[in-house]
């Protein structure tokens, strides 16, 4: 009996046979243990594949992602995916990376509703209210939309920052940075958004040099 899904077990197959043919000992490594330096804490967009869009091949990630990248402090599925990366895989870096003209941010600017998932959402509208003003000096809904996406992955940076997980990590000494980035989907480049955080007391001025330095550029880059 042919499965419905014969197309993604056939892809599987193929890419399988290729990867042994480029390193016959890869799937061999990779199954005794993954020793990620990374978690990437991203949307779920099906265009914002982890691995893939920065060149790694599978095992140099730990990722977590869920609709517009949101960190938030009553999420146990994503709590329990930075204590697992923190404490046992002791990943070095964590990144949130949002995407530029993201669907989860764009429903939030158009106050529309969706479902459940605006239940969601409000994380991000939590970030609208509060850059209010900077949003609304933006005219055109594409430039909004670009800037709200930034914000978010700046503001879900702090809310990393301030789980119990990485506050104690830093307490004990553990190597540790977070970062936010956001990705075009027109040219699939990624931006960095100069928001990196390494100790407890660098997260204040680091938020507040990356917000300056966002709102310094004249427009998003989308
Ligand atoms: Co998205």
């Amino acid at each position: 009996m042919t499965s419905p899904l014969q197309n993604l077990l056939d892809g599987n197959r193929r890419w399988s046979a290729a990867m042994h043919a480029e390193n016959p000992h890869f799937f061999e490594q990779l199954a005794k243990q993954q020793s990620p330096k990374y978690l990437w804490i991203g949307c779920s967009d099906s265009r914002v594949p982890a691995t893939q869009i920065v060149d790694l091949p599978p095992g140099e990630i730990f990722v977590q992602r869920n609709v517009a990248n949101v960190v938030a402090h009553s999420d146990l599925n994503c709590l329990s995916t930075i204590q697992f990366a923190v404490d046992v895989l002791q990943v070095e870096h964590i990144i949130v990376v949002g995407h530029y003209g993201c669907g989860g941010v764009q429903a939030v600017l158009d106050e529309r509703r969706l479902g459940l998932v605006d239940n969601w959402l409000r994380h991000v509208g939590d970030v609208a209210e509060k850059h209010h003003a900077v949003l609304a000096a933006l005219d055109l809904m594409s430039l909004r939309n670009a800037r709200l996406c930034e914000l978010n992955a700046i503001e879900q940076v702090t809310n990393v920052c301030r789980t119990t997980m990485v506050m104690d990590a830093w307490e004990r000494g553990q190597k540790l940075s977070v970062h936010a980035w956001c990705y075009s989907l027109d040219n699939g480049r990624m931006h960095d958004l100069a928001m990196h955080v390494d100790s407890r007391s660098a997260l204040r001025p680091a938020y507040e040099q990356s917000l300056q330095r966002l709102l310094k550029t004249p427009r998003a880059q989308p």
